[in-house]
């Protein structure tokens, strides 16, 4: 939800700071891409280019605008809450004076109280946005003669929301500051300047020791220095961490989209999954961590996942595995409902957040909530400098590399992984599965790299792309599957709603007698998720029943009882019913990415959605 960046450069370089800001805004664009801006300090002057679409048009603008290369600025790249996408609502804005440029990412829930003060003051808001409020109140803080850091301070305390924002002052001195209180916002210093950005990729370039701000705090940042206060006006010091993400994973590395290049990490991004994780002669796994000890889980009496869209759905697998291994009770919600519907939990409750980013909003607080009740805060996590690992005691890094494509590929991939690792440590820890089994269990897993790779072979990759070609105009697509692989079905459908823009829908296979059959009729396609198994033969009736009515059937999975009565099939090697969501979620992916390069959509940046989703 927006990406922001910062730079004071030692010397302009090539192109000044606006180029190394550019470049960051590059980084940052899956976070929101409706309009972007720059605030650049000139010698004498603040100057703000700011435009509505893709960066690409900002750069045209300020390949137009001919502006000289400069030191200091901040950029920004939005996914509009308050105010349409706009050139007015872009950010950065600027307070009445111009001695102030801010760009923020976030919620500023008591914006209409602030405006009001705003406008008692005399000054006449620009935007429809939340944001130009909190630098109307900097300027006018600026124009009473406060210093740049502490008119921040004294603004910021006003506030209620949620917020990342950087901002630069020309006047009375020129200063570049940052304030986090809930977005990520992170900072790095090397010999070319200091830097700030949203994320870590943006700053990967410039160096790999990164400070991490916290809720609460606000930086100043000169060429020498890095001055962090907290909101009471306190000074602290952050140490900075070293991030070991590298610049290149960030690449589309010939890849049309990045979507696509991150369904083919796949097979290495499973096999760092679990890497160094696991012991298959002993039949256990080894996270790190005291909340996974055997002490720790055999004391476990329930397990409450939160999480949202595919993390969720990764969730409801977590829930499978994590009760039929372990035998302990689980209860999956989405994040936004269970912080609001006043939950009571009982004691032994683990509470476990799966995240790619860490900072969705809805799932940190569904985390903090039930750690105020109680419960013993996990999370299943990509971005291990993110907000959900400082709150939780316990955390199990899922290792994919950073994920680019909004929509979510590996990561879904990985967190299954290690939910399976979580389950079969809780059922080892529980003595729910004995050393053998584990074994075995861990064998399969092992032997799931050249099965996903086979997926992804060129031949396989053409069948799903043929078939995308047979279904493109489609009426609608129901998703059938039972058991563990019913959220792989929802999985199927989510991923082509959000890049194709065709209507989808994910439902258990056994429900589809009680009102979705009424939607099958010819031109209606239907992707049955068919593993062999205990329930290949119920499948097979549900997919019966859909021919029987004019429906086309696609079938996706190792069973060939269901391919035999299918209209189509993608093949899905064979593995155990826990891990066969991973292999049947692959052609899903692949599918859903041709339909939507065949309708012209764009992939990696589908409408209205960001990756990272920050506000509630
Ligand atoms: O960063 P998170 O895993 O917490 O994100 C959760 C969802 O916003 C995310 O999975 C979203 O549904 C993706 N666009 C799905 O592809």
């Amino acid at each position: 939800m927006c990406g922001i960046v910062g730079a004071w450069l030692n010397e302009p370089g090539d192109g000044g700071v606006q180029a190394l800001l550019v470049e960051g805004l590059r980084c940052l664009e899956y976070r929101g891409y409706d309009s972007s801006g720059l605030g650049i300090i000139q010698p004498d002057e603040l100057i703000v280019r700011r435009r509505q679409g893709r960066l690409a048009k900002l750069e045209s603008l300020l390949a137009e605008s001919g502006d000289a290369p400069a030191l200091l600025g901040i950029g920004h790249t939005r996914w509009a809450t308050h105010g349409e996408p706009s050139d007015g609502n872009a950010h950065p804005h600027q307070d009445a004076g111009r001695r102030v440029a801010l760009v923020h990412n976030g919620i500023i829930e008591n914006y209409l109280d602030l405006r009001h003060e705003v406008e008692a003051a005399g000054i006449e808001l620009q935007s429809a946005t939340d944001t130009e409020v909190l630098t109307q109140i900097i300027g006018i803080e600026l124009s009473k003669g406060s210093e740049p850091l502490e008119a921040v301070r004294s603004c910021l305390e006003r506030v209620r929301g949620n917020y990342a924002i950087a901002l630069v002052t020309r006047e009375p001195k020129e200063r570049l500051i940052c304030a986090r209180q809930g977005p990520p916002l992170c900072i790095a210093q090397s010999e070319r300047g200091v830097f700030l950005a949203s994320d870590v990729m943006a700053l990967l370039p410039y160096t790999r020791q990164i400070t991490f701000l916290e809720d609460g705090d606000i930086a100043e940042l000169t060429r020498s220095k890095v001055s962090i206060i907290r909101l009471n006006g306190e000074r602290v010091e952050r140490a900075p961490r070293q991030v070991d993400w590298d610049a290149e994973s960030a690449d589309k590395q010939g890849y049309a989209h990045f979507m696509l290049k991150e369904i083919h990490e796949q097979p290495d991004v499973l096999a760092r999954a679990f890497h160094g994780r696991i012991d298959v002669e002993r039949g256990d796994v080894q996270l790190e961590g005291d909340s996974f000890s055997d002490a720790a889980l055999s004391k476990m009496q329930r397990l409450q996942v939160t999480a949202c869209g595919t993390a969720l759905h990764a969730g409801y697998i977590a829930g499978y595995m994590v009760e039929g291994l372990a035998r302990v009770p689980v209860d999956v919600d989405y994040a936004s409902e269970f912080r609001y519907r006043n939950p009571k939990l009982s004691e032994g409750t683990y509470a476990l957040g799966i995240s790619q980013s860490g900072e969705t909003a809805d799932t940190l607080e569904a985390l903090r909530l039930a750690i105020r009740l109680g419960a013993h805060g996990t999370c299943i996590v990509n971005s291990i400098s993110s907000s959900m690992v400082r709150d939780c005691q316990g955390m199990i890094s899922i290792e994919a590399g950073p994920e680019i494509g909004v929509a979510s590929t590996k990561a879904f991939v990985a967190m299954l992984v290690a939910s399976y690792l979580l389950a079969i440590r809780t059922a080892r820890a529980r003595g729910t599965v004995t050393a053998e089994a584990a074994s075995q269990l861990l064998r399969d897993l092992r032997e799931l790299r050249p099965k996903l790779s086979t997926l992804l072979s060129d031949e396989r990759v053409a069948k799903v792309r043929a078939i995308a070609e047979h279904v493109v105009d489609s009426k609608g697509f129901l998703f059938l599957g039972r058991g563990i692989n019913y959220p792989v079905a929802l999985e199927g459908a989510l991923k082509l709603k959000e890049i194709s823009y065709v209507h989808a829908e994910g439902y258990p296979a056994g429900e589809m007698k009680h009102g979705p059959i009424a939607l099958i009729e010819p031109g209606m396609t239907t992707l049955a998720l068919a593993p062999k198994g205990r329930l290949a033969e119920k499948l097979r009736s549900n997919i019966e029943q859909v021919k029987a009515r004019g429906g086309r059937v696609i079938c996706v999975g190792s069973d060939p009882g269901c391919h035999a009565v299918s209209d189509e099939g993608l093949a899905v090697p064979d593995t155990n019913e826990w891990l066969s969501p991973i292999l049947n979620v692959v052609p899903l992916q692949l599918l859903s990415y041709f339909i939507a390069e065949l309708k012209g959509c764009d992939i990696d940046k589908p409408r209205n959605l960001a990756k990272s989703v920050t506000v509630e």
